[in-house]
C-alpha cells in the first residue's frame, strides 16, 4: 500500500520556481491497477517519480508498505527500489549493447543473484511476454512494441510489489499499446502486483481499476476515482 500525505514538489529554474505538485494526498491499495491522468504539464510524471523514489519531494510524506521512504538515505533508497519496485519508461531505456536476455537479467544480477539464475529468471519472464524466441537478439533488432515488452520483462524480473510506468504506450500504435496494457493487467491480476501507470489516452481507462486525476499539481476531484472498465 502507498500512502501519500501533503506531497509537494517545487523545481527551481534559475530565478523561477515551478510548483509541479502543490499538496497531493492519496492512497493506493495493494493490487490496484491505477492510471494517473491529467493534461500535459499537470504533474503526472513528477508524482510518479516521487512515488517511485526516483526523486525526492519538497515536502510531504510517502509511506510504502508502512515504510516512511522519505527517511531513507541514498543507499537505503537504492536498495528499496531494487527489492520492491519496477519501472517501465516511454523510451524503453534499454541498454543497446546488451542482448534481450542480458537486459532483463540486469536487475536480478544487481540484486545479487548468480548470473545463471538471473538468466533463467530472465528467460522465464521473457516467455511470459511472448519473447522467448528473441533471447539472444540485440535490442535494436526488435520493433518498438517488442522493445517495450523487453522493458516490461526487465521491470518484472525481480517480482516487484509495485510497477511504475510513465506513458509506456506513448511510442506505440494501438495494437502494441493493447498488448502492453494487457500484460500489465495480467501481472496485476495473476500476481497481485500493484501497477501505477501514467497515461493521457482516454481509452486506456478501460484497463484501470481507478484513476488518480491531476490538474495543475493538485488532485482533480471531479475526475478522481472514475472507474474506466466499469462504466
Ligand atoms: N526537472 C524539472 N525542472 C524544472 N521544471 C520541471 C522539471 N520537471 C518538470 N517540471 C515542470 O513541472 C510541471 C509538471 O511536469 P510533469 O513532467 O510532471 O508533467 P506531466 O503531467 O508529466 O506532463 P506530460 O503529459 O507532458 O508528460 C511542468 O510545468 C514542468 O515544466
Ligand atoms: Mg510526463
Amino acid at each position: 500500500m502507498i500512502e501519500v500525505t501533503g506531497l509537494t514538489k517545487t523545481y527551481q529554474l534559475g530565478l523561477v520556481k515551478v510548483a509541479a505538485l502543490r499538496g497531493v494526498s492519496v492512497r493506493i491499495e495493494k493490487g490496484e491497477f491505477i492510471g494517473i491522468m491529467g493534461p500535459s504539464g499537470s504533474g503526472k510524471s513528477t508524482l510518479l517519480h516521487q512515488l517511485g523514489l526516483l526523486d525526492t519531494p519538497s515536502t510531504g510524506q510517502i509511506l510504502i508498505n508502512g515504510t516512511d521512504v522519505s527517511r531513507l538515505d541514498d543507499e537505503e533508497r537504492t536498495r528499496f527500489r531494487l527489492m520492491h519496485l519496477g519501472y517501465v519508461f516511454q523510451d524503453y531505456a534499454l541498454v543497446t549493447e546488451l542482448t534481450v536476455k542480458e537486459n532483463v537479467a540486469l536487475p536480478a544480477i544487481t540484486q545479487g543473484k548468480p548470473v545463471e539464475d538471473a538468466y533463467a529468471a530472465a528467460a522465464k519472464v521473457l516467455e511470459n511476454v511472448g519473447l522467448n524466441r528473441r533471447l539472444d537478439h540485440l535490442v535494436h533488432e526488435l520493433s518498438g512494441g517488442e522493445q517495450q515488452r523487453v522493458s516490461i520483462a526487465r521491470a518484472l524480473v525481480n517480482k516487484p510489489e509495485i510497477v511504475f510506468a510513465d506513458e509506456p504506450c506513448a511510442n506505440l500504435d494501438t495494437e502494441n499499446s493493447r498488448t502492453v496494457l494487457e500484460l500489465f493487467r495480467s501481472v496485476n491480476r495473476d500476481l497481485g502486483q500493484t501497477v501505477v501507470m501514467v497515461s493521457h489516452e482516454p481509452w486506456h481507462t478501460e484497463y484501470f481499476d481507478r484513476i488518480i486525476a491531476i490538474r495543475d499539481g493538485l488532485l482533480d476531484e471531479k475526475r478522481m476515482g472514475r472507474e474506466g472498465h466499469d462504466n
